[in-house]
């Protein structure tokens, strides 16, 4: 069941996506070769603390494995839900960043990829792609439209470049959950609901620089390509206020 949101609880999670992009600022020039990813972790928590929020990724998941961090740090074959850990970030990774906010009960989601250095042109155009294919699918979220709307617009970008797109994970609805209905897919296949103002998601398209296959690693959280090859994932969470859509979280300069 989609749960629409009012006016006053759109304000709440936009606040919550304020704050969310206000850490991203900071953390952003910290994605450095040589830094360990527990410390970017540990970096995430302290800032969202002071700040008077929660982290919404923190203790999330089934009751026998929660997600143990703040952040996700999905480094190249990584796609997404990378565990932070004693691991270097080194010259020439690509770096996805995700991460969520609980401000008063209002939930927020966002991602990114950072390059590390001086990266492959192969893992440049990769980053630069899915970036788009985040706002083609953005530009596709309409008050009256179909939600598969998006997943045309993603994977219209992303296969006519050479890539292809994570089916198996998908955006969803958020805000007072991190993960509500509609289930929002980046490639046209299941529930096509109509969209309507209320509607709070997160639109989140994966791009793989080779198939978009993946395995989940032992750990029970890290999503890989099946082949190994080069992953990317851009999200921002978006709003239909009555008949206008509002990106709730900034768009940041890397
Ligand atoms: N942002 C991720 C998503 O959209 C959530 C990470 S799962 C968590 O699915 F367990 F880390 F919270
Ligand atoms: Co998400």
């Amino acid at each position: 069941m989609i749960r629409l949101k009012n006016a006053k609880q759109i304000d709440g999670i936009r606040k919550s996506c304020k704050m969310l992009s206000a850490m991203y600022r900071e953390l952003i020039p910290l994605v450095k070769t040589g830094v360990e990813t527990i410390d970017l972790d540990h970096w995430v928590r302290r800032w969202i603390k002071q700040a008077g929020g929660r982290s919404a990724f923190l203790g999330y998941g089934p009751g026998d494995n929660p997600y143990p961090a703040a952040l996700c740090v999905s480094i190249n074959e990584e796609v997404i839900h990378g565990i932070p850990s004693k691991r270097k970030i080194a010259e020439g990774d690509l770096v996805s960043l995700d991460c969520g906010i609980d401000l008063g009960g209002f939930v927020s989601d966002q991602a990114l990829t950072v390059e590390a250095g001086r990266v492959s042109e192969a893992a440049r155009k990769l980053n630069r792609v899915t970036r788009e294919c985040l706002h083609r699918g953005l530009g596709a979220v309409k008050a009256g439209d179909r939600l598969l709307q998006i997943a045309r617009a993603v994977e219209g970008h992303a296969k006519p470049a050479g890539f292809s797109v994570v089916t198996r994970y998908c955006g969803h609805g958020v805000g007072f959950d991190l993960h509500e209905d509609p289930q929002v897919p980046n490639s046209p296949h299941g529930a096509n609901p109509r969209m309507s103002p209320g509607l709070v998601i997160a639109v989140e398209p994966m791009v793989n620089l080779g198939k978009g296959d993946v395995d989940l690693l032992e750990d029970g959280w890290t999503v890989v390509s099946a082949d190994r090859k080069l992953s990317a994932h851009w999200e921002h969470t978006v709003a239909i206020v009555e008949n206008r859509t509002e990106i709730l979280t900034d768009e940041l300069a890397l």
